[in-house]
């Protein structure tokens, strides 16, 4: 695997390979990389040749009080990971080659519908950060396909939107959602979840499939449901960010006769936010 700190000479050996006929698939992440990132290199790697994974800490789309300094920066592991399955390119800027204006002076790419809601309602600013960071990316690499996991299903809507929008060439593809035995998604922040809230985190995966169940067998008071399911998070110990039933395109509260239907839930726990979602189709 070859390592590039520079976007120019990751743009050379891309210019090459695509000389070459090859195509290139792309994986962003901001590293820490567990089995689920592993995964998405995986699925890159069976419809592209050259497979390109970046590892940038983006700064522009935390907030102020959130956790970018003690985002975990576990660079060396992350390459042996990435050889191991076969990763061709990684890509890792570093703050003044991602950014050389600085944060505040970067152009930005703004999405103007599904950005304020759920995670967006909590993080401000979350969005666009991300929409921003991956246009560059996107712009740098330049692949045919760009692979991004369905854990973050908001973040897929928004970028999935944006790449229409903005009639961006590039296929986007969307990775299952990688568990851990008990349920909970895997996540670069459960390493933040303390040994004693650990045996608890499984309600919101498991809250998220009951509704789905009530759902599918033919309960449709989404309001009664999710009041339920709140309650349920409450009630096992934890602060609740959000517990919304959506449709699955657009974001907005699921309405009665939907068919493709997503559920979408955040809760805090002492040390970590955790998300997750279950959508279903009727
Ligand atoms: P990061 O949180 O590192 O995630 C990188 C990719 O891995 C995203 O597409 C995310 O959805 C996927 N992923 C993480 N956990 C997953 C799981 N349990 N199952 C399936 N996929 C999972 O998401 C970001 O980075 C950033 O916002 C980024 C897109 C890189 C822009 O900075």
């Amino acid at each position: 695997m070859q390592v590039f700190h520079r976007i120019a000479n990751l743009r050379e050996a891309l210019l090459s390979a695509r000389r070459e006929g090859k195509r290139i698939g792309f994986v962003p992440t901001m590293g820490n990389l567990h089995d689920a990132h592993i995964q998405l290199v995986e699925a890159a790697r069976k419809t592209n040749d050259i497979v390109v994974c970046s590892i940038f800490v983006n700064g522009l789309q935390f907030g102020l009080n959130e956790d970018w300094d003690k985002y975990p920066r576990t660079f060396e592991n992350d390459c042996a990971k990435l050889r191991a399955v076969g990763c061709d390119f990684l890509f890792h800027p570093d703050d003044n080659e991602m950014y050389p204006n600085g944060l505040a002076n970067q152009t930005r790419v703004i999405c103007p519908t599904m950005t304020d809601v759920l995670c967006g309602a909590s993080r401000p600013g979350h969005f666009e950060g991300v929409t921003t960071v991956v246009t560059k990316l996107l712009h740098i690499v330049e692949p045919s396909e760009a692979v991004f996991g369905i854990k973050d299903y908001q973040q897929l809507a928004i970028i999935r939107r944006m790449v229409e929008d903005l009639c961006m060439d590039v296929e986007i593809t969307a990775a299952p959602i990688h568990r851990e035995a008990d349920g909970l998604a895997m996540s670069s922040r459960n390493g933040f979840i303390t040994a004693e809230e650990r045996p608890k985190v499984a309600i919101l995966y498991a809250t998220l499939s009951w509704v789905a169940e009530q759902i599918k067998t033919g309960e449709h008071d989404f309001t009664l449901l999710q009041t339920t399911a709140r309650q349920r998070i409450a009630d096992a110990g934890f602060r609740l960010d959000y517990f919304n039933i959506c449709n699955s395109r657009n974001l907005e509260m699921a309405a009665d006769d939907d068919k493709d239907i997503t559920i979408l839930g955040a809760m805090y726990t002492e040390g970590a936010r955790l998300i997750d979602n279950v959508s279903l189709s009727l």
